[in-house]
């Protein structure tokens, strides 16, 4: 089971997080970053981030110890953001915390360029988002940090945020286990990821009985009421069928084809050239960034 510790200072939202997450104190004098009950992402985020994140910490990927945070918003009083307020009050009760990596640093494309990954660990990590359809670890939102920075131990990578995976959850009845996904911008697709060797060593080590154990772990309250199911027990039976059968049906959806950061380039660069083809002239003059960060610097060309 999840250890259970309790909030005794709320330190600070973190605001690089879509789903608002908080850094606390708790009383074991941990620190965590805690996903809210309360959040826009809902209950289904922390399950998946339960079910996957342990599943990577059984097939031996490194992922952040996490909690159940008993959470009362009185430690929060000083927090001045409404918004935040908002979420801790609807928050009251048993949340999720990660162990915080102090000083971890994200492992973002300028990172990436110079860090060194083993491709059976890439192709490692890249197997679990597939096998979770974890479609959230892209080279622009990697969720994967590396700590620690300080020198005493080389830096590693480090596994967050699978509160996007399990998009069957969704839909349950529509849900195909041997469906593949689009895995070519996955973040770490430039380090050559042997997702061969990956299958054949982790697909064995996905069983009932391990999946049963990891379902387990996700707290009633966050799996009862769901429609179509009688108890939280067979929620938890989905998930260990579906995913015990995407594992067995892995040659169907295993990713092979990463391109390069200039192949991709380029086939953005194309698919801009046709976009704009049919524009007006004006049109023609916004850029087309496909939700990456603008790295624009003179706006004065879109101002005439
Ligand atoms: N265990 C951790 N240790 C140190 N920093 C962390 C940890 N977990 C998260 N962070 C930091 O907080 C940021 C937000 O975390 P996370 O991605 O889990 O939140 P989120 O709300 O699910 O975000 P989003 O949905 O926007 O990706 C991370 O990018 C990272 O910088
Ligand atoms: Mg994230």
């Amino acid at each position: 089971m999840l250890r259970e510790v309790t909030a005794t200072r709320y330190i600070t939202p973190l605001r690089e997080g879509g789903s608002l997450p908080g850094l606390v104190e708790a009383d074991d004098l941990g620190t965590y970053v805690v996903k809210f009950t309360g959040s826009a992402q809902g209950r289904k985020a922390l399950v998946a981030e339960v079910i996957v994140g342990e599943l990577a910490r059984a097939l031996g990927l490194r992922f952040p110890e996490l909690v159940l945070v008993r959470f009362d918003p009185a430690v929060a009083a000083h927090e001045p953001h409404q918004e935040v307020q908002d979420l801790l009050h609807a928050s009251a009760g048993l949340n999720l915390g990660m162990d915080h990596l102090p000083g971890a640093r994200d492992f973002t494309p300028e990172v990436a360029r110079t860090f060194d990954v083993d491709p059976l660990e890439a192709g490692r990590i890249v197997w679990l988002d597939a096998l979770t359809v974890n479609v959230d670890r892209t080279t622009h939102s990697s969720n994967l940090m590396i700590w620690p920075t300080l020198g005493v131990a080389p830096p590693r990578l480090w596994l967050i945020d699978h509160g996007a995976a399990l998009v069957f959850h969704h839909r349950w009845d529509a849900s195909e286990p041997g469906k593949a996904y689009d895995f070519r911008r996955h973040a770490l697709g430039g380090h050559t990821p042997d997702t061969r060797a990956a299958d054949a060593e982790l697909a064995p080590r996905v069983t009932g009985e391990l999946l049963r154990a990891i379902t387990a772990q996700v707290p009633d309250a966050w799996l009862a009421d769901e429609p179509g199911f009688a108890s939280p027990d067979e929620v938890r039976g989905a998930y260990v069928d579906y995913l015990l059968a995407r594992a067995r049906a892995s040659a169907a959806w295993l990713p092979t084809d990463f391109p390069t950061r200039a192949q991709l380039a380029d086939e953005d660069a194309r698919r801009v050239a046709r976009t704009r083809q049919d524009r007006p002239d004006w049109l023609k003059r916004v850029p087309d960034l496909h939700g990456k960060p603008t790295a624009e610097q003179d706006w004065s060309a879109h101002l005439g």
